[in-house]
């Protein structure tokens, strides 16, 4: 007993080390302002689910990889980028656990947190890896419960997200670049940028893609870790986070895919009710480069 306790101790700090040890440069600029949970947040968590392996590496919520949102008790929206994993296969539904309910990460609370199983993988079929199409859905085994007050589901849009407005996005993502993830659920307020300004920052941006982020004070990113998680006005998701190269980057936006273009991707999943079939995914799998959700 002793001896366990004594190796925990000398093991969790290294582990921590280890952890924000990758990819660490000199800009170390804290992202967030809401270290704890206000009530806006809470409020706002209650529609993001964290993506999760079937079990814990060591302690409960240190398997989070990615962020989702609840769009019906049944389906989780997610980007089709955390689906795949380090060997840059894509993940079966059995290896994937849906936590409902917990803003915070590492705390279990028997009437709260949700654990769901997931169903099926659904890829939107445009995914490539340039990040186009960056979408998937998740079917639950069973939909989520109706009477949890931790738990709601978040709307579709039914219009464009308008350009120059702010948008929150929320996660458990690195609290800056190379840093560790969050343990309480945290929010950023993004500024969404037009077309013409994201294809003049960034090299690779296509017409379903949106790129946002507030560079006129500091980095106020998505980091690793938020990947597939919302961004979101209100009770409407407008983007998914699809990747963050703004992360650490004061100049640099973050790209998010556009919920809006891609509405009826999503209303053919989730309207219809045929079984599953394999997705034609090999050929994509063998040309996926080098994905990594934490860096
Ligand atoms: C916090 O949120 C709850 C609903 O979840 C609400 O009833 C309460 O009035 C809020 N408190 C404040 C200070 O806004
Ligand atoms: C995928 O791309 C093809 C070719 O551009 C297009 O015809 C099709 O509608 C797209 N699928 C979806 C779901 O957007
Ligand atoms: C749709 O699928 C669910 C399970 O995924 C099943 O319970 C239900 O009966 C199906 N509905 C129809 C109309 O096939």
């Amino acid at each position: 007993m002793n001896n366990r306790n004594l190796s925990d101790f000398i093991i969790l700090p290294c582990l921590i080390l280890l952890a924000s040890d990758a990819g660490i440069t000199d800009v170390r600029v804290k992202r967030l302002s809401e270290p704890t949970i206000d009530n806006k947040t809470s409020i706002l968590a209650r529609y993001v689910v964290s993506l999760r392996t079937r079990t814990p590496f060591r302690y409960y919520g240190d398997n989070h990889f990615c962020g989702g949102v609840i769009i019906s008790l049944t389906f989780i929206m997610t980007s089709a980028h955390c689906l795949i994993d380090s060997q840059r296969l894509m993940l079966s539904s059995r290896d994937i656990l849906i936590v409902a309910g917990a803003p915070n990460r590492l705390k279990y609370f028997r009437h709260k947190n949700v654990h769901a199983p997931v169903a099926k993988i659904l890829i939107h079929e445009n995914f490539t890896i340039y990040n186009t199409n960056d979408l998937a859905l998740l079917k639950l085994v069973e939909p989520l419960p109706t009477d949890n007050q931790y738990i709601a589901v978040m709307r579709l849009p039914t219009e464009e997200p308008k350009l120059g407005n702010k948008y929150t996005v929320l996660g458990w993502g690195r609290l800056f670049h190379g840093g560790p993830l969050a343990s309480d659920i945290t929010q950023i307020t993004v500024t969404l940028y037009s077309h013409v300004a994201c294809e003049l920052m960034l090299n690779v941006f296509t017409d379903e893609m949106m790129c946002a982020g507030n560079m006129d004070h500091r980095d106020i990113n998505p980091c690793g870790g938020d990947l597939g998680g919302p961004m979101i006005d209100d009770d409407i998701v407008y983007g998914i986070v699809s990747y963050r190269i703004g992360c650490g980057h004061i100049e640099l936006p973050s790209v998010y895919t556009n919920i809006f273009g891609n509405l009826e991707w999503i209303d053919s999943i989730m309207s219809q009710n045929r079984s599953y079939r394999l997705y034609n995914c090999v050929a994509f799998l063998l040309l996926v480069i080098n994905i990594n959700f934490y860096v």
